[in-house]
């Protein structure tokens, strides 16, 4: 397939193009994200029934971080962005920051990013690297132990879509890495193109929307990912 200059990209990215860099995906087989039952961790509702757990598995994650480093298909992203000579968005259902370390700028993190915390109180989004606890202020209106991680749990909308939607209609290929299909709305990024729009699968084994995608290629993220962007960019 021969892109025209100009032509632009949209990438979408989920946890297994961080698995090679030491992250565990979610729908490993035994149905357990990190010893935890998604429903235990992930959703409002878990955070009103145990703060205390949700907090403290976050900001698990939150440390985890500091022991894994991008793996060679994030830099290769960063790189398709750099030497593009067209515009490439990468949406990443992944709150992990290895694209962002790995160079990529024009990101959007639409389940929300580890390194954020939000109040309850007055909506205040922030960086943060270190735990949220109980006695955590909030750097905007000051009110303590009212912080949660800026996580989108399941059942609450995700961040960005408008824009994602306008960057699919617009694109002239769209690619999907590293994800299952199995969460909306992401899952149905590709039905939203336009009709004639390239669109391709890179993923370790076939997704549930594998069917819809024009190609699939099948692999680690690692080695598809840099010879995919090679391609591109011959
Ligand atoms: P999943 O864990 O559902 O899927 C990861 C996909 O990556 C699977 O299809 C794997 O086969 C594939 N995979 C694993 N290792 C790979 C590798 N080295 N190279 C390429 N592919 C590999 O993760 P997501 O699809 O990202 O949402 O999950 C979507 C959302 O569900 C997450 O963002 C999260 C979760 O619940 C929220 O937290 C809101």
């Amino acid at each position: 397939m021969k892109l025209a200059p100009g032509s632009s990209i949209v990438i979408l990215t989920g946890a297994g193009i961080s698995a090679e860099s030491g992250l565990r995906t979610f729908r490993a087989a035994d149905g357990l994200w990190e010893d935890h039952r998604v429903e235990d961790v992930a959703t409002p509702e878990a955070f009103v029934r145990d703060p205390q757990l949700v907090q403290r598995f976050y900001n698990e994650r939150r440390q985890q971080l500091k022991n894994v480093q991008p793996n060679a298909a994030h830099h290769a992203l960063a790189r398709l962005e750099r030497e593009w000579p067209g515009d490439v968005l990468v949406v990443t259902q992944n709150v992990d920051d290895l694209h962002d370390r790995a160079g990529s700028r024009n990101l959007i993190h639409m389940h929300g990013e580890l390194l954020k915390a939000r109040c309850l109180v007055c909506g205040h989004v922030c960086s943060w690297s270190d735990d949220i606890l109980a006695e955590s202020a909030c750097p905007s209106c000051a009110r303590i132990g009212r912080l949660r991680p800026h996580i989108v749990w399941f059942g609450e909308m995700p961040l960005e879509l408008d824009r994602i939607g306008d960057a699919l209609e617009r694109c002239h290929l769209f690619a999907a890495i590293g994800t299952s299909g199995n969460v909306y709305p992401a899952a149905g990024f590709v039905s939203m193109v336009a009709p004639g729009t390239h669109t391709l699968e890179l993923n370790l084994d076939a997704s549930m929307v594998s069917s819809v995608f024009t190609k699939c290629r099948q692999g680690r993220a690692t080695e598809l990912v840099p010879a995919w962007v090679e391609e591109l960019l011959k």
